[in-house]
């Protein structure tokens, strides 16, 4: 459990890949007085990525790392992490895996979401997976991050219904809907809220 002195907000960084919807959940989730948390950066590896958009539209720094040449990029993406003071990292729809050692040096303090039952369907392509096994149900998991994919400590689910005619791509509309109740919770937990 993470204790809060007084009523500072912790500060979190969001490392994203690509669309930003859970990145723009927790945003708004952080704008209320009741969070825990502040989103004080918002970091992608990919210059491209459509969440940063949401940087300029709610006045967060954001800043892009070419990881790339993986040591040197996390090496210079931790600096500007510990520059800015944060105490926690989501990931949200982050597509690099990161290094031990970049774990090790924020141990317990980073999470992430997955859009399945974990234990079930770690890695990519859930929902396609999902429906090829004939799963009667998937959900959405948030959980510590530790060297080994998608193993960490699971500390919230959300259990969703597939129906037979569910394609893959309204499974991962209904699953992220549900992704984006699910991170705030979440939060809430973690911050014993
Ligand atoms: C989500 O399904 C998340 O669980 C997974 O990647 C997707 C990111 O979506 N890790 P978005 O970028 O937050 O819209």
């Amino acid at each position: 459990m993470v204790k809060l002195t007084g009523y500072k907000k912790a500060k979190i960084a969001v490392l994203i890949s690509g669309n930003g919807s859970n990145l723009k959940s927790l945003i708004r989730f952080s704008n209320l007085k009741v969070s825990p948390i502040s989103i004080n950066l918002i970091i992608s590896n990919n210059p491209k990525s459509r969440g940063l958009r949401f940087a300029k539209i709610y006045k967060i720094k954001k800043k892009v790392f070419d990881l790339k040449k993986k040591n040197l990029g996390e090496k210079k993406m931790l600096k500007y992490i510990k520059k800015n003071e944060i105490d926690h990292i989501c990931l949200a729809g982050f597509m690099k895996i990161l290094s031990k050692n970049f774990i090790k040096s924020f141990k317990g303090k980073i999470l992430n979401i997955h859009p399945s039952l974990l234990p079930k369907y770690k890695g990519l392509n859930t929902h396609k997976r999902v429906i090829e096994n004939r799963e009667k149900y998937t959900g959405c998991t948030v959980h510590f991050v530790t060297p080994e994919l998608d193993s960490g400590k699971i500390i919230i689910q959300k259990k969703i219904r597939i129906n037979k005619k569910d394609t893959s791509h309204i499974i991962k509309r209904k699953v992220l809907a549900e992704e984006h109740k699910l991170y705030p919770k979440a939060i809430m937990r973690i911050f014993n809220r």
